[in-house]
């Protein structure tokens, strides 16, 4: 089985953004933490790591694993309240997409609680920082 952990914009600065919504640990850490997980618990899972802050970019990677991966766990980061285009790449591909943020946008701003992607993932995972991934691996990995 082969997992894309795709991170969206302003995500590379984990760690230094906000710290007290988004919590201390970098992307880096994030990822490290993830592929140690992956390798302690599912050693069979293949586990891609990519972020990008542009909208075209996540597109064409949701594009480009879908005949090569299994499963996107997303964060779409801003792009969840507002991009249609990423919406329609989600549903537009065959393959499980699960969303997943480190906080949780529902108990924020008014303009976070708009989400134009949620009913086209296959759930999501949120408000628990690096666990909201790890939930989601589980999620894949089992079939919970
Ligand atoms: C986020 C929540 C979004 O509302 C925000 O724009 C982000 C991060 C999260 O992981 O909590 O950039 O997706």
């Amino acid at each position: 089985m082969k997992i894309l952990v795709l991170n969206g914009p302003n995500l590379n600065l984990l760690g230094e953004r906000e710290p007290e919504i988004y919590g201390t640990l970098t992307l880096d850490q994030l990822n490290t933490q993830l592929v140690e997980y992956i390798q302690n618990s599912y050693p069979a899972i293949q586990l891609d790591l990519f972020q990008s802050n542009h909208e075209g970019t996540l597109i064409d990677k949701l594009h480009e694993v879908r005949n090569t991966h299994d499963a996107v766990i997303f964060n779409p980061a801003a792009y969840t309240h507002y991009s249609i285009a990423l919406r329609d790449a989600i549903a537009a591909i065959d393959i499980p997409v699960v969303e997943v943020h480190l906080s949780n946008p529902d108990q924020r701003e008014d303009f976070r609680k708009t989400n134009v992607i949620r009913d086209v993932c296959t759930t999501h995972f949120q408000g628990k920082g690096l666990q909201s991934y790890i939930d989601a691996i589980d999620y894949l990995a089992t079939g919970a």
